[in-house]
């Protein structure tokens, strides 16, 4: 089993591009711009540098690739980037780039590259997406398969920013190595098989990754949730042979804690969602082996959390079951109770992800977390709303939303606001319960977070919806086809930013 993905080995140098001992030198390069600031470069590539951009065979689009000999160099050859605009270069372009030149590297089965640091971006920022972005590259979709494809991981990364003082860089360096390693075990996760992954392996997993960075994990098994009444995980649990559990993760900072808040993270642990009797069609149905993508993003997240020894302390919760139809399983119209006592009333068995994540988010809370944020593939509606180029991000009171929303902007992963009117409240309104657990088809994603804010008991509380972001489904230059590993850096960055958090509205709320 995998516990740290095979990274490969990573080094920040300083020294001269000349000096540069590799196979492959990669630099991004801006539209329009002559590489001027790297004297002798055109020269040592016998002017097929100038040549390439005169004759547009290399324009600087982003993620264009071009390779060339270089000779009297120590590296063989280089590999220009394109970049795009340099006035529009952010740390995510930069992320990306140095994502698709290494999967470019390794597409060649080159396994020696040094990478330039470029752009504008103060230089530990540069340094700490560079990293991430090269380390994300690392990532392999084979481990079950007999033969190789898609070239081996590349071995050896040097990056490379000449004549900058290096101990100012290594700590960026090392975050940088620490969340593109994370995000590369949320992913292997995603990855696994259905019939490997079980919420019994899931929380041994968790323990394993918890092992090696340095977090506790606890398990709770059928009879502890009986014993704590968590009627909705177990209920969705029930038409399966794999029995479902309560994974718990914590971490607490190594010095005092810099923040009095709790951070509490919320995972949907769906190991197989067949919709159970509600059950899906046959047709892509394979795919809901990730809707787990929830609980693997709370497990990389509490990887890095840990290593990184964030200020603050930590509760991962990941409600895990697998949704399956069987003579024991929940039917529409079956009414369960959560174990802070509100009654749902299941009418559709498909809508199983808020069923758990409301026994999640109410056990957080119980365990003390003092600010909630959910990661769940939760609903097809917010892919319809936002394709798969956004996770859909719901919550309450705005100013804990907005502080989830600038962590995912520094990380790198794509969210976009969405709305909670009161309204969406009366599309879940029940005959005999407290709510029903699916609102229809019209703002299906918003109804499904409308359901978890019944759960959240009146804490400050983000819900991000990444059902269409945590599986690529066409490959891209930055991003093979496959497991993204969205969400974990933003859980991460969170856990650094808790100076600036608010208390939200506790006492005197009706929940
Ligand atoms: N796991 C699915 C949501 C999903 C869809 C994840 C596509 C990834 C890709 C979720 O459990 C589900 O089935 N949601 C239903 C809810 C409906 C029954 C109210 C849906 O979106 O159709
Ligand atoms: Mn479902
Ligand atoms: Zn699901």
């Amino acid at each position: 089993m995998l516990l740290t993905p095979d990274s490969s080995d990573l080094t920040l140098v300083t020294m001269p591009v000349a000096e540069i001992a590799t196979d492959l030198l990669l630099l991004p390069v801006f539209d329009g711009e002559s590489l001027d600031d790297i004297p002798g470069l055109d020269e040592r590539a016998g002017g097929h540098i100038s040549a390439a951009m005169t004759s547009g065979e290399f324009q600087a689009r982003p993620f264009e690739v071009y390779l060339t000999p270089l000779t009297g160099w120590k590296s063989a050859r280089v590999g220009l980037v394109g970049a795009g605009q340099r006035t529009e270069f952010t740390t995510e372009r930069l992320r990306r780039v140095a994502t698709a030149a290494a999967l470019a590297a390794r597409q060649r089965r080159v396994t020696r590259i040094a990478w330039l640091v470029r752009g504008d971006l103060p230089p530990a920022a540069a340094v700490q997406a560079s990293v991430e972005g090269l380390g994300l590259a690392s990532f392999s979709i084979d481990r079950y398969k007999s033969g190789e494809r898609g070239g081996p991981p590349v071995a050896e990364i040097i990056i490379a920013m000449p004549g900058v003082a290096s101990p100012d860089l290594t700590p960026a360096f090392e975050r940088g190595r620490v969340l593109a390693d994370s995000c590369n075990v949320a992913r292997e996760l995603c990855n696994e098989p259905p019939n490997v992954l079980t919420p019994r392996e899931l929380g041994e997993r968790a323990a394993a990754v918890g092992r090696d960075a340095g977090f506790t994990v606890e398990i709770l098994d059928e009879k502890e949730l009986e014993q704590r009444g968590m009627g909705l995980l177990l209920g969705v649990g029930q038409g399966s042979a794999q029995p479902p559990r309560m994974i718990v993760l914590k971490h607490t900072p190594k010095g005092k804690a810099a923040s009095p808040h709790v951070l509490g993270l919320i995972g949907k642990g769906v190991t197989f969602d067949t919709g159970g009797i509600s059950i899906k069609p046959a047709d892509g149905m394979e795919r809901m082996k990730t809707d787990m993508s929830g609980a693997a993003a709370v497990i990389g997240a509490m990887r890095a959390i840990a290593l990184l020894d964030a200020p603050m302390q930590v509760i991962g919760v990941i409600p895990a079951a697998e949704n399956m139809p069987g003579g024991r399983a929940i039917k529409p119209a079956d009414v369960l109770t959560g174990a802070g006592g509100k009654t749902v009333e299941v009418i559709n068995t498909d809508a199983e992800g808020r069923l758990i994540l409301g026994d999640g988010l109410w056990y957080a809370k119980e365990l003390g977390a003092t600010h909630l944020v959910d990661v769940a593939t939760l609903t097809g509606a917010i892919v319809i709303a936002l394709g798969r180029v956004a996770s859909g991000l719901f919550g309450q009171p705005s100013p804990w939303v907005d502080t989830v929303k600038r962590s995912a902007e520094v990380a790198g992963d794509r969210c976009w606001s969405m709305p909670l009117y009161d309204e969406y409240a009366d599309q879940l309104k029940s005959e005999i319960a407290d709510m029903i657990n699916s609102g229809g088809r019209p703002a299906g994603a918003c109804t499904a977070a409308m359901f978890l804010k019944e759960f959240a008991g009146g804490l400050p509380w983000a819900h991000i919806d990444i059902a269409g972001t945590a599986w690529a489904e066409e490959s891209k230059p930055w991003q093979p086809k496959g497991p993204t590993g969205v969400a974990v850096r933003t859980l991460a960055e969170l856990a650094f930013t808790s100076q600036s958090w608010n208390p939200g509205p506790q006492s005197g709320s009706k929940q």
